[in-house]
């Protein structure tokens, strides 16, 4: 008879007593879970004593590895000191040097900082204010907003709305507000022979074109900047951003740059729109914010759009909460995630990096059974095959080899920790390689 593991037994409990993200649950009969007793720098290590490499940083939230022993320093002085105290009414250290810091690293273009906790709950909050200012500002009729074509901004019904997303949006289609999509510049759509650039300012004219006739209804534009992750990790060129920047203040719409994913260095930059040269009205960061260790979400805006909601009047306020709004404790890992960007000086470090990894994986952009293979900072991603369920062989194979890849559809992608080592390096690439050679 066989005897049941540790891994066995936990997964059989979270089975029964959990019901998990993102997931047909019945999938779970033959598809085993990996249940996870503790976790350092790159790796994870399940129940059983095998490890897995982390090459989607937990979806996409960890920069500097598990267990990282500045941000646990960091955590547990909080912890002896202030874990929690509502932000209405009350404030703390945490909050306010955080709040200053990421306007410090916006240029001052923006600060305000509103929290909330995960990634869904900046897109709503981004949202509600854009049509909040407009309403205030004696426009209430711009309550639409425009997104890319295959854009994802999260799964709460506002942020659903402007997802783009057909797994994810059809079934709700009746609950969500109808609103717009142009054509999104991933430049695998460019016709043969046209550039990246080229087929970015032809989508732009498209956006010009649409909101030529529309913009007296729409309130904001809302783009993943540089990177649409969920839709399959398409990218773009920052020209895109240039013109949307010029084309939404010709026509007086906001910009809302959904840096949940792209922000805190994952595209090269610090923020990805630096490199479009733009600052947006609203900026919405989550995940990497607390260097991937608590659920912190934030949107910063304009001084001008701020003001339109300083009042005597307390229906022009933002009245928009959530109990867990500017966490100490979030805040603090925050705080730490940052003194490593600053001490460590990350964003120059991880371009050795992207050019390590670029060098290794010529083979596998080459291999003919991979198409469209791509690069931005710290991202990769190409294709394998036609077959969309091929994701999960992939992601099997992947786990019997040590590495922990989660493909989307046909895209297989690499968006590992930055602390990832040239060992690891050498070992993420060899390995995917060899699963690419296999199926
Ligand atoms: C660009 C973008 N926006 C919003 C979200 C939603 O974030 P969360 O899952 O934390 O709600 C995600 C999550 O993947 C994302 O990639």
């Amino acid at each position: 008879m066989q005897t049941s593991t540790p891994n066995d037994v936990l997964l059989k409990r979270s089975l029964a007593a959990v019901w998990h993200p993102c997931t047909q649950m019945k999938q779970h009969e033959t598809l085993p879970l990996v249940a996870i007793a503790r976790a350092r720098g790159c790796w994870l290590y399940d129940c059983d004593g095998r490890r897995y490499l982390d090459a989607v940083s937990s979806w996409w939230v960890n920069l500097f590895g598990h267990a990282n022993p500045r941000i646990n320093a960091a955590l547990i002085e909080q912890l002896a000191t202030l874990e929690h105290v509502m932000l209405a009414g009350f404030t703390h250290a945490p909050v306010v040097e955080l709040s200053e810091r990421l306007a410090r690293a916006t240029g001052g273009a923006l600060g305000h900082c509103f929290y909330g906790s995960d990634g869904a709950s900046a897109t709503e909050i981004a949202l509600k204010m854009s049509f909040h200012y407009w309403r205030n500002s004696g426009r209430p009729q711009k309550t639409q907003f425009v997104s890319l074509a295959g854009s994802y901004h999260g799964e709460t019904l506002g942020a659903l709305s402007v997802t783009d997303v057909a797994l994810f949006r059809d079934t709700y289609a009746p609950l969500l507000r109808v609103s717009a999509q142009v054509p999104s510049p991933d430049w695998r759509r460019a016709e043969p022979g046209e550039s990246a650039a080229d087929f970015a300012l032809r989508c732009a004219a498209a956006l010009e074109r649409h909101l030529e006739a529309h913009h007296a209804c729409t309130a904001a534009l809302i783009v993943e900047p540089l990177v649409q992750g969920a839709t399959g990790m398409a990218m773009y060129d920052p020209v895109y951003l240039t013109r949307a920047r010029e084309i939404c203040d010709r026509f007086g719409v906001h910009l809302i740059a959904d840096e949940i994913m792209t922000g805190f260095g994952r595209t090269g930059t610090f923020f990805a729109h630096e490199q479009a040269g733009i600052t947006p009205d609203f900026l919405c960061l989550s995940k990497g914010i607390t260097g991937g260790y608590l659920p912190l979400s934030v949107v910063l805006t304009r001084d001008a759009i701020y003001e339109a909601f300083y009042d005597e009047a307390v229906t022009r306020g933002f009245l928009h909460s959530h109990s867990y709004t500017g966490n100490a404790l979030a805040c603090r890992a925050a705080l730490a995630t940052l003194d490593i960007f600053e001490s460590d000086g990350v964003i120059g470090a991880n371009r050795t990096k992207t050019a390590a990894i670029n060098g290794l994986a010529a083979a596998l952009a080459a291999h003919p059974r991979v198409r469209d293979f791509r690069n931005t900072g710290m991202i990769w991603a190409f294709e394998v095959g036609d077959d969309p369920l091929i994701g999960r062989r992939i992601h099997e194979a992947a786990l019997e080899r040590e590495i922990l890849l989660r493909p989307i559809g046909t895209t297989v992608y690499f968006m590992p920790p930055y602390v990832i080592t040239d060992d690891e390096q050498e070992m993420l690439v060899a390995r995917t390689l060899d699963i690419v050679e296999s199926l």
